[in-house]
Protein backbone atom coordinates (compact mmCIF):
# COMPACT_ATOMS: atom_id res chain seq x y z
CA UNK A 1 0.00 0.00 0.00
CA UNK A 2 1.14 3.85 -0.81
CA UNK A 3 1.70 5.90 2.10
CA UNK A 4 2.04 9.69 0.56
CA UNK A 5 2.81 11.95 3.10
CA UNK A 6 0.01 13.26 1.33
CA UNK A 7 -2.96 14.98 2.62
CA UNK A 8 -1.29 17.09 4.56
CA UNK A 9 -2.49 15.67 8.08
CA UNK A 10 -1.14 18.77 10.47
CA UNK A 11 -3.47 21.12 8.26
CA UNK A 12 -6.62 18.92 8.69
CA UNK A 13 -5.92 19.24 12.34
CA UNK A 14 -5.45 22.75 12.43
CA UNK A 15 -8.82 23.20 10.52
CA UNK A 16 -10.57 20.68 13.16
CA UNK A 17 -9.39 23.09 15.78
CA UNK A 18 -10.09 26.09 13.81
CA UNK A 19 -13.90 24.45 14.27
CA UNK A 20 -13.90 23.67 18.10
CA UNK A 21 -12.69 27.43 18.41
CA UNK A 22 -15.88 28.43 16.05
CA UNK A 23 -17.76 26.12 17.78
CA UNK A 24 -16.86 27.54 21.40
CA UNK A 25 -17.49 30.98 20.08
CA UNK A 26 -20.68 30.61 18.57
CA UNK A 27 -21.93 29.09 21.70
CA UNK A 28 -20.79 32.39 23.85
CA UNK A 29 -21.50 35.56 21.21
CA UNK A 30 -25.06 34.25 20.30
CA UNK A 31 -26.62 34.77 23.64
CA UNK A 32 -23.61 37.64 24.51
CA UNK A 33 -24.85 39.18 21.79
CA UNK A 34 -28.58 39.02 21.76
CA UNK A 35 -29.92 42.16 23.52
CA UNK A 36 -28.23 44.39 21.22
CA UNK A 37 -29.53 42.42 18.48
CA UNK A 38 -33.11 43.20 19.97
CA UNK A 39 -32.18 46.98 20.37
CA UNK A 40 -31.51 47.11 16.40
CA UNK A 41 -34.75 45.99 15.80
CA UNK A 42 -33.66 42.78 14.90
CA UNK A 43 -36.31 40.73 16.91
CA UNK A 44 -39.38 38.20 15.38
CA UNK A 45 -41.89 36.41 17.71
CA UNK A 46 -42.41 33.21 17.81
CA UNK A 47 -45.48 32.10 16.26
CA UNK A 48 -45.81 28.79 17.67
CA UNK A 49 -45.57 29.89 21.32
CA UNK A 50 -48.41 32.02 23.75
CA UNK A 51 -45.18 33.58 24.85
CA UNK A 52 -44.69 36.78 22.40
CA UNK A 53 -41.22 38.19 23.93
CA UNK A 54 -39.65 39.57 21.07
CA UNK A 55 -36.49 36.82 20.61
CA UNK A 56 -33.85 38.11 18.60
CA UNK A 57 -33.13 37.51 14.75
CA UNK A 58 -30.91 37.13 12.06
CA UNK A 59 -28.52 35.80 14.52
CA UNK A 60 -26.96 33.83 11.29
CA UNK A 61 -25.00 37.20 10.87
CA UNK A 62 -22.93 35.88 14.17
CA UNK A 63 -22.41 32.82 13.47
CA UNK A 64 -21.38 33.60 9.53
CA UNK A 65 -19.08 36.57 10.91
CA UNK A 66 -17.23 33.70 12.63
CA UNK A 67 -17.37 31.06 9.96
CA UNK A 68 -16.13 34.01 7.16
CA UNK A 69 -13.35 35.18 10.50
CA UNK A 70 -12.14 31.50 10.73
CA UNK A 71 -11.90 30.83 7.24
CA UNK A 72 -9.99 33.86 6.64
CA UNK A 73 -7.31 33.21 9.44
CA UNK A 74 -7.25 29.77 8.34
CA UNK A 75 -5.47 30.78 5.09
CA UNK A 76 -1.78 30.67 6.29
CA UNK A 77 -2.67 27.31 7.47
CA UNK A 78 -4.23 25.68 4.14
CA UNK A 79 -0.99 26.95 2.15
CA UNK A 80 1.49 25.71 4.91
CA UNK A 81 3.06 23.14 2.38
CA UNK A 82 3.64 25.89 -0.25
CA UNK A 83 4.90 28.29 2.14
CA UNK A 84 7.38 25.78 3.33
CA UNK A 85 7.93 23.86 0.44
CA UNK A 86 8.72 27.01 -1.41
CA UNK A 87 11.51 28.18 1.30
CA UNK A 88 13.23 24.65 1.28
CA UNK A 89 13.53 24.85 -2.13
CA UNK A 90 15.05 28.41 -2.06
CA UNK A 91 17.44 27.48 0.94
CA UNK A 92 18.87 24.57 -1.08
CA UNK A 93 18.91 25.63 -4.85
CA UNK A 94 18.85 29.41 -4.67
CA UNK A 95 15.95 29.62 -6.59
CA UNK A 96 11.96 28.96 -5.90
CA UNK A 97 11.11 25.43 -7.96
CA UNK A 98 8.33 24.82 -6.27
CA UNK A 99 5.42 26.60 -7.36
CA UNK A 100 3.11 28.34 -5.22
CA UNK A 101 -0.28 27.06 -6.18
CA UNK A 102 -2.23 30.14 -7.03
CA UNK A 103 -4.59 28.23 -8.84
CA UNK A 104 -5.95 26.94 -5.32
CA UNK A 105 -5.35 30.42 -3.80
CA UNK A 106 -8.02 31.99 -6.17
CA UNK A 107 -10.29 29.06 -5.23
CA UNK A 108 -10.57 29.58 -1.57
CA UNK A 109 -10.42 33.35 -2.16
CA UNK A 110 -13.55 33.52 -4.92
CA UNK A 111 -15.28 31.09 -2.33
CA UNK A 112 -14.63 33.65 0.46
CA UNK A 113 -15.90 36.33 -1.46
CA UNK A 114 -19.14 34.28 -2.11
CA UNK A 115 -19.34 33.55 0.98
CA UNK A 116 -19.56 37.60 2.21
CA UNK A 117 -21.47 38.36 -0.72
CA UNK A 118 -24.43 35.67 0.65
CA UNK A 119 -24.04 37.15 4.14
CA UNK A 120 -24.41 40.77 2.93
CA UNK A 121 -27.40 40.47 1.25
CA UNK A 122 -29.33 37.46 3.49
CA UNK A 123 -28.80 40.29 5.97
CA UNK A 124 -30.62 43.49 4.15
CA UNK A 125 -33.22 40.65 3.25
CA UNK A 126 -33.30 40.16 6.68
CA UNK A 127 -33.83 44.21 7.62
CA UNK A 128 -35.66 45.06 4.33
CA UNK A 129 -37.75 41.85 4.28
CA UNK A 130 -37.58 41.70 0.64
CA UNK A 131 -40.27 38.94 -0.85
CA UNK A 132 -39.03 36.32 -2.22
CA UNK A 133 -39.80 36.75 -5.81
CA UNK A 134 -37.00 39.03 -5.83
CA UNK A 135 -34.40 36.86 -3.39
CA UNK A 136 -34.15 34.94 -6.93
CA UNK A 137 -31.82 36.21 -8.88
CA UNK A 138 -29.52 37.59 -5.40
CA UNK A 139 -27.50 34.24 -4.99
CA UNK A 140 -26.79 33.59 -9.06
CA UNK A 141 -24.89 36.90 -8.73
CA UNK A 142 -22.99 36.30 -5.52
CA UNK A 143 -22.38 32.72 -7.75
CA UNK A 144 -20.07 34.45 -10.65
CA UNK A 145 -16.73 34.59 -8.82
CA UNK A 146 -16.59 30.76 -8.61
CA UNK A 147 -17.82 30.28 -12.17
CA UNK A 148 -14.97 32.32 -13.27
CA UNK A 149 -12.38 30.39 -10.93
CA UNK A 150 -13.88 27.17 -12.56
CA UNK A 151 -13.63 28.25 -16.24
CA UNK A 152 -10.22 29.40 -15.28
CA UNK A 153 -9.46 25.97 -14.58
CA UNK A 154 -11.41 25.31 -17.81
CA UNK A 155 -13.21 22.81 -15.65
CA UNK A 156 -15.36 20.33 -17.02
CA UNK A 157 -18.77 21.09 -18.55
CA UNK A 158 -19.33 17.51 -19.94
CA UNK A 159 -22.02 15.55 -19.08
CA UNK A 160 -21.64 11.56 -19.36
CA UNK A 161 -24.49 9.91 -21.12
CA UNK A 162 -26.53 7.16 -19.23
CA UNK A 163 -25.78 4.37 -21.50
CA UNK A 164 -29.71 3.41 -22.50
CA UNK A 165 -29.34 6.92 -24.41
CA UNK A 166 -25.70 7.02 -25.71
CA UNK A 167 -27.52 5.67 -29.44
CA UNK A 168 -28.85 9.04 -29.08
CA UNK A 169 -26.34 11.62 -27.75
CA UNK A 170 -22.76 9.50 -27.55
CA UNK A 171 -21.47 9.37 -24.71
CA UNK A 172 -20.37 12.33 -23.78
CA UNK A 173 -22.09 15.72 -23.92
CA UNK A 174 -20.73 19.30 -24.04
CA UNK A 175 -23.02 21.48 -21.91
CA UNK A 176 -20.71 24.50 -22.47
CA UNK A 177 -22.64 27.63 -20.82
CA UNK A 178 -25.13 25.59 -19.99
CA UNK A 179 -23.36 23.85 -17.12
CA UNK A 180 -22.76 27.13 -15.90
CA UNK A 181 -26.41 27.91 -15.70
CA UNK A 182 -26.46 24.70 -13.91
CA UNK A 183 -24.48 25.81 -11.08
CA UNK A 184 -25.52 29.19 -10.89
CA UNK A 185 -29.31 27.89 -10.47
CA UNK A 186 -27.59 25.88 -8.05
CA UNK A 187 -26.43 28.52 -5.69
CA UNK A 188 -29.82 30.14 -5.81
CA UNK A 189 -31.67 26.81 -5.12
CA UNK A 190 -29.25 26.06 -1.94
CA UNK A 191 -29.77 29.19 -0.27
CA UNK A 192 -33.27 29.90 -1.19
CA UNK A 193 -34.98 26.11 -0.50
CA UNK A 194 -33.42 26.52 3.28
CA UNK A 195 -35.28 29.41 3.45
CA UNK A 196 -38.09 27.85 2.40
CA UNK A 197 -38.45 24.93 4.47
CA UNK A 198 -38.23 27.29 7.84
CA UNK A 199 -40.28 28.50 10.59
CA UNK A 200 -40.39 26.03 13.06
CA UNK A 201 -37.58 26.03 16.07
CA UNK A 202 -34.20 24.36 14.42
CA UNK A 203 -35.50 23.79 11.09
CA UNK A 204 -33.03 26.25 9.39
CA UNK A 205 -29.61 24.99 11.59
CA UNK A 206 -30.58 21.48 11.49
CA UNK A 207 -30.72 20.56 7.62
CA UNK A 208 -27.14 22.35 7.11
CA UNK A 209 -25.77 20.66 9.80
CA UNK A 210 -27.06 17.14 8.67
CA UNK A 211 -26.08 18.62 4.65
CA UNK A 212 -22.89 19.70 5.93
CA UNK A 213 -22.36 16.25 7.80
CA UNK A 214 -23.13 14.12 4.54
CA UNK A 215 -20.78 16.31 2.60
CA UNK A 216 -17.98 15.48 5.39
CA UNK A 217 -18.94 12.27 5.19
CA UNK A 218 -18.70 12.21 1.28
CA UNK A 219 -14.92 14.19 1.33
CA UNK A 220 -13.46 11.52 3.64
CA UNK A 221 -14.03 8.77 1.10
CA UNK A 222 -11.70 10.24 -0.96
CA UNK A 223 -8.69 10.78 1.28
CA UNK A 224 -5.75 8.48 0.81
CA UNK A 225 -6.55 6.43 3.42
CA UNK A 226 -4.21 2.85 3.78
CA UNK A 227 -5.84 0.74 1.31
CA UNK A 228 -7.77 -1.55 3.78
CA UNK A 229 -10.24 0.96 4.10
CA UNK A 230 -10.85 1.52 0.16
CA UNK A 231 -11.08 -1.84 -0.63
CA UNK A 232 -15.02 -1.44 0.11
CA UNK A 233 -14.86 1.33 -2.08
CA UNK A 234 -13.81 -0.43 -4.91
CA UNK A 235 -16.01 -3.51 -4.27
CA UNK A 236 -19.21 -0.84 -5.09
CA UNK A 237 -17.60 -0.48 -8.67
CA UNK A 238 -15.54 2.05 -11.16
CA UNK A 239 -18.32 4.58 -10.37
CA UNK A 240 -16.93 5.52 -6.91
CA UNK A 241 -13.63 7.76 -8.51
CA UNK A 242 -15.06 9.58 -11.74
CA UNK A 243 -16.64 12.49 -10.59
CA UNK A 244 -14.55 15.21 -12.27
CA UNK A 245 -16.33 18.57 -13.16
CA UNK A 246 -19.08 17.77 -11.39
CA UNK A 247 -20.52 15.40 -13.93
CA UNK A 248 -19.74 11.37 -14.07
CA UNK A 249 -16.74 10.53 -16.04
CA UNK A 250 -13.85 8.37 -16.59
CA UNK A 251 -10.27 9.20 -16.47
CA UNK A 252 -9.48 10.11 -12.71
CA UNK A 253 -7.69 7.68 -11.00
CA UNK A 254 -8.74 7.50 -6.98
CA UNK A 255 -5.77 8.32 -5.37
CA UNK A 256 -4.73 11.52 -7.77
CA UNK A 257 -4.08 13.99 -5.95
CA UNK A 258 -6.12 16.72 -7.47
CA UNK A 259 -9.04 14.72 -6.41
CA UNK A 260 -7.76 15.09 -2.66
CA UNK A 261 -7.09 18.59 -2.81
CA UNK A 262 -10.62 19.17 -3.95
CA UNK A 263 -12.23 17.19 -0.80
CA UNK A 264 -9.39 18.64 1.49
CA UNK A 265 -10.26 21.92 0.14
CA UNK A 266 -14.03 20.51 0.78
CA UNK A 267 -13.15 19.34 4.42
CA UNK A 268 -11.64 23.13 5.11
CA UNK A 269 -15.25 24.72 4.76
CA UNK A 270 -17.18 22.13 5.93
CA UNK A 271 -15.71 21.38 9.83
CA UNK A 272 -15.76 24.98 10.84
CA UNK A 273 -20.04 25.30 9.42
CA UNK A 274 -21.08 21.86 11.35
CA UNK A 275 -19.31 23.63 14.24
CA UNK A 276 -21.10 26.92 13.38
CA UNK A 277 -24.06 25.10 13.05
CA UNK A 278 -24.12 23.04 15.81
CA UNK A 279 -23.69 25.97 18.06
CA UNK A 280 -26.22 28.03 16.87
CA UNK A 281 -28.57 24.57 17.27
CA UNK A 282 -28.14 24.55 20.90
CA UNK A 283 -29.73 27.74 20.95
CA UNK A 284 -32.29 27.79 18.41
CA UNK A 285 -33.56 24.17 19.79
CA UNK A 286 -36.97 24.23 21.07
CA UNK A 287 -37.96 26.62 22.76
CA UNK A 288 -35.87 28.56 20.78
CA UNK A 289 -33.31 31.73 22.22
CA UNK A 290 -32.26 32.88 19.16
CA UNK A 291 -33.74 33.07 15.29
CA UNK A 292 -31.32 32.42 12.40
CA UNK A 293 -33.06 34.53 10.07
CA UNK A 294 -32.29 35.06 6.52
CA UNK A 295 -28.50 35.41 6.77
CA UNK A 296 -27.74 31.89 7.85
CA UNK A 297 -29.95 30.12 5.34
CA UNK A 298 -27.89 32.42 2.77
CA UNK A 299 -24.75 31.95 4.24
CA UNK A 300 -25.11 28.04 4.55
CA UNK A 301 -26.52 27.56 1.45
CA UNK A 302 -23.47 29.17 -0.30
CA UNK A 303 -21.45 27.66 1.69
CA UNK A 304 -22.65 23.99 -0.28
CA UNK A 305 -23.13 25.59 -3.41
CA UNK A 306 -19.21 26.40 -3.20
CA UNK A 307 -17.88 23.36 -2.45
CA UNK A 308 -19.78 21.40 -4.63
CA UNK A 309 -18.84 23.37 -7.56
CA UNK A 310 -15.55 24.28 -6.42
CA UNK A 311 -14.72 20.76 -5.32
CA UNK A 312 -16.27 19.38 -8.24
CA UNK A 313 -19.67 17.59 -6.54
CA UNK A 314 -22.18 19.90 -7.98
CA UNK A 315 -24.64 16.25 -8.58
CA UNK A 316 -23.56 14.59 -5.74
CA UNK A 317 -24.19 17.64 -3.50
CA UNK A 318 -27.95 17.82 -5.46
CA UNK A 319 -28.53 14.74 -3.93
CA UNK A 320 -28.43 15.88 -0.19
CA UNK A 321 -30.74 17.66 -1.29
CA UNK A 322 -33.84 15.73 -1.55
CA UNK A 323 -36.10 17.19 1.79
CA UNK A 324 -35.47 20.59 0.02
CA UNK A 325 -36.10 19.65 -3.76
CA UNK A 326 -39.45 17.76 -2.73
CA UNK A 327 -40.37 20.87 -0.64
CA UNK A 328 -39.23 23.13 -3.54
CA UNK A 329 -40.99 21.28 -6.13
CA UNK A 330 -44.46 20.75 -3.67
CA UNK A 331 -44.11 24.56 -2.76
CA UNK A 332 -44.51 25.99 -6.56
CA UNK A 333 -47.86 26.38 -7.04
CA UNK A 334 -47.60 28.71 -4.37
CA UNK A 335 -44.44 30.72 -5.41
CA UNK A 336 -45.72 30.82 -9.13
CA UNK A 337 -49.06 31.91 -7.97
CA UNK A 338 -51.60 29.68 -8.64
CA UNK A 339 -52.43 28.53 -5.05
CA UNK A 340 -52.51 31.85 -2.52
CA UNK A 341 -49.41 31.56 -0.55
CA UNK A 342 -49.86 33.95 2.81
CA UNK A 343 -46.47 35.41 4.20
CA UNK A 344 -45.89 32.67 6.74
CA UNK A 345 -47.12 28.95 5.70
CA UNK A 346 -45.80 27.68 9.15
CA UNK A 347 -48.46 24.96 10.43
CA UNK A 348 -50.92 26.09 12.84
CA UNK A 349 -50.61 25.41 16.91
CA UNK A 350 -53.52 24.25 18.88
CA UNK A 351 -52.24 25.95 22.31
CA UNK A 352 -55.01 23.27 24.63
CA UNK A 353 -53.24 20.55 23.15
CA UNK A 354 -49.93 22.42 22.00
CA UNK A 355 -49.95 20.05 18.67
CA UNK A 356 -49.41 21.64 15.30
CA UNK A 357 -51.88 20.92 12.68
CA UNK A 358 -51.12 21.90 8.96
CA UNK A 359 -52.20 25.22 8.16
CA UNK A 360 -54.32 26.41 5.39
CA UNK A 361 -54.22 28.56 2.31
CA UNK A 362 -57.80 30.20 1.71
CA UNK A 363 -58.94 31.12 -1.44
CA UNK A 364 -60.79 34.38 -1.49
CA UNK A 365 -61.67 34.07 -4.80
CA UNK A 366 -63.03 30.80 -6.79
CA UNK A 367 -59.17 28.88 -8.37
CA UNK A 368 -58.76 28.61 -11.68
CA UNK A 369 -59.66 25.69 -13.30
CA UNK A 370 -55.99 25.26 -13.56
CA UNK A 371 -54.88 25.64 -9.80
CA UNK A 372 -58.18 23.27 -9.39
CA UNK A 373 -56.72 20.91 -11.29
CA UNK A 374 -53.20 21.42 -9.90
CA UNK A 375 -54.86 21.02 -6.33
CA UNK A 376 -56.73 18.01 -7.00
CA UNK A 377 -53.87 16.11 -8.68
CA UNK A 378 -51.77 16.85 -5.19
CA UNK A 379 -54.82 16.02 -3.32
CA UNK A 380 -55.41 12.51 -5.48
CA UNK A 381 -51.74 12.07 -4.18
CA UNK A 382 -52.22 12.74 -0.77
CA UNK A 383 -49.85 15.92 -0.44
CA UNK A 384 -52.48 18.02 0.27
CA UNK A 385 -56.06 18.06 2.08
CA UNK A 386 -58.64 20.70 0.78
CA UNK A 387 -62.16 21.78 2.02
CA UNK A 388 -64.72 22.18 -1.01
CA UNK A 389 -68.05 23.94 -1.08
CA UNK A 390 -70.42 21.13 -0.28
CA UNK A 391 -73.03 22.14 -2.75
CA UNK A 392 -70.89 23.32 -5.59
CA UNK A 393 -67.78 21.73 -5.16
CA UNK A 394 -65.44 24.48 -5.23
CA UNK A 395 -62.27 24.35 -3.52
CA UNK A 396 -62.55 26.73 -0.11
CA UNK A 397 -59.19 26.02 1.30
CA UNK A 398 -55.64 24.01 0.84
CA UNK A 399 -53.18 22.77 3.24
CA UNK A 400 -50.35 24.84 2.80
CA UNK A 401 -47.46 22.96 0.64
CA UNK A 402 -45.25 22.51 2.52
CA UNK A 403 -43.34 19.24 3.64
CA UNK A 404 -44.17 20.34 7.21
CA UNK A 405 -47.66 20.35 6.45
CA UNK A 406 -47.10 17.32 4.68
CA UNK A 407 -45.50 14.99 7.53
CA UNK A 408 -48.50 16.91 9.55
CA UNK A 409 -50.78 15.52 7.44
CA UNK A 410 -49.41 12.14 6.91
CA UNK A 411 -48.30 11.38 10.62
CA UNK A 412 -51.02 13.08 12.39
CA UNK A 413 -50.78 16.07 14.68
CA UNK A 414 -47.56 16.30 16.92
CA UNK A 415 -45.49 18.78 18.99
CA UNK A 416 -42.89 20.96 17.26
CA UNK A 417 -40.26 19.77 18.98
CA UNK A 418 -41.00 16.23 17.49
CA UNK A 419 -41.73 17.67 14.06
CA UNK A 420 -38.12 19.22 13.68
CA UNK A 421 -37.49 15.57 14.40
CA UNK A 422 -39.06 14.43 11.88
CA UNK A 423 -37.46 16.70 9.18
CA UNK A 424 -34.50 15.70 10.82
CA UNK A 425 -35.04 12.48 10.37
CA UNK A 426 -35.97 12.35 6.83
CA UNK A 427 -33.09 14.68 5.95
CA UNK A 428 -30.28 11.66 7.43
CA UNK A 429 -32.61 9.00 5.34
CA UNK A 430 -32.27 11.30 2.39
CA UNK A 431 -28.62 11.45 3.00
CA UNK A 432 -28.14 7.20 3.38
CA UNK A 433 -30.59 7.58 0.02
CA UNK A 434 -27.96 9.85 -1.54
CA UNK A 435 -24.89 7.43 -0.99
CA UNK A 436 -26.75 4.35 -2.03
CA UNK A 437 -27.75 6.24 -4.90
CA UNK A 438 -24.08 7.50 -5.64
CA UNK A 439 -21.89 4.66 -4.71
CA UNK A 440 -24.19 1.87 -5.59
CA UNK A 441 -26.99 2.49 -8.00
CA UNK A 442 -25.09 4.85 -10.66
CA UNK A 443 -22.24 2.07 -11.52
CA UNK A 444 -25.70 0.56 -12.97
CA UNK A 445 -26.21 3.65 -15.37
CA UNK A 446 -22.39 4.30 -16.10
CA UNK A 447 -19.84 2.42 -16.94
CA UNK A 448 -17.24 4.59 -16.03
C1 LIG B 1 -40.26 31.80 4.80
C2 LIG B 1 -41.49 31.02 4.28
C3 LIG B 1 -42.71 31.26 5.16
C4 LIG B 1 -42.36 30.86 6.59
C5 LIG B 1 -41.14 31.64 7.05
C6 LIG B 1 -40.75 31.18 8.44
C7 LIG B 1 -42.13 30.57 1.97
C8 LIG B 1 -42.42 31.11 0.64
N1 LIG B 1 -41.79 31.44 2.92
O1 LIG B 1 -40.52 33.18 4.62
O2 LIG B 1 -43.79 30.50 4.68
O3 LIG B 1 -43.45 31.11 7.43
O4 LIG B 1 -40.03 31.44 6.15
O5 LIG B 1 -39.43 31.40 8.76
O6 LIG B 1 -42.16 29.36 2.18
N2 LIG B 1 -40.20 31.95 13.02
C9 LIG B 1 -40.77 31.23 14.05
N3 LIG B 1 -40.09 30.15 14.53
C10 LIG B 1 -38.90 29.75 14.01
C11 LIG B 1 -38.32 30.49 12.95
C12 LIG B 1 -39.02 31.58 12.48
O7 LIG B 1 -41.84 31.54 14.54
O8 LIG B 1 -38.32 28.78 14.49
C13 LIG B 1 -40.91 33.14 12.54
C14 LIG B 1 -40.55 34.35 13.38
O9 LIG B 1 -41.67 35.15 13.53
C15 LIG B 1 -39.53 35.04 12.51
C16 LIG B 1 -40.05 34.72 11.12
O10 LIG B 1 -40.54 33.39 11.19
O11 LIG B 1 -39.49 36.42 12.76
C17 LIG B 1 -38.97 34.79 10.07
O12 LIG B 1 -39.58 34.70 8.85
P1 LIG B 1 -38.79 35.20 7.54
O13 LIG B 1 -37.46 34.53 7.48
O14 LIG B 1 -38.81 36.67 7.47
O15 LIG B 1 -39.75 34.59 6.45
P2 LIG B 1 -39.43 34.30 4.92
O16 LIG B 1 -38.05 33.80 4.77
O17 LIG B 1 -39.82 35.48 4.10
MG1 LIG C 1 -36.51 33.37 6.17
Amino acid sequence: PFIDPFPPLPTLYTSFGFSLVALLATLYTIPAVGPAFIRANLKGVDLLKRDKTPIPESQGLVGASIYILLLILFIPFAFSDAISGAAAAKTVEGLSVIEFPHYQLSVYLSSLLSLLIATVLGFLDDVFDIRWRHKIPIPIIASIPLLMVYYAERGNTHVVVPMPLRFMFGTLVNLGPLYYIYMSLLSTFATNSFNILAGINGSEVSQALIIALSVILNDLLYLPWPLDFRIPLYLLGSSADVEVGGVWSAGMSYGSRQLVERHLFSLYFMLPLVAVCAGFMYHNWYPARAFPGDTLCYVTGMAFAVVGIQAHFSKTLLLFFIPQIFNFVLSCPQLFGLVPCPRHRVPRIDHETNLLHPSKALFLTPPTKLSSAVLRTLAALGLTELTVHPNTGTILEANNLTILNWFLLRLGPMNEKRLVQVLMCSQVAGSVLAFVVRYGLAGLVYDG
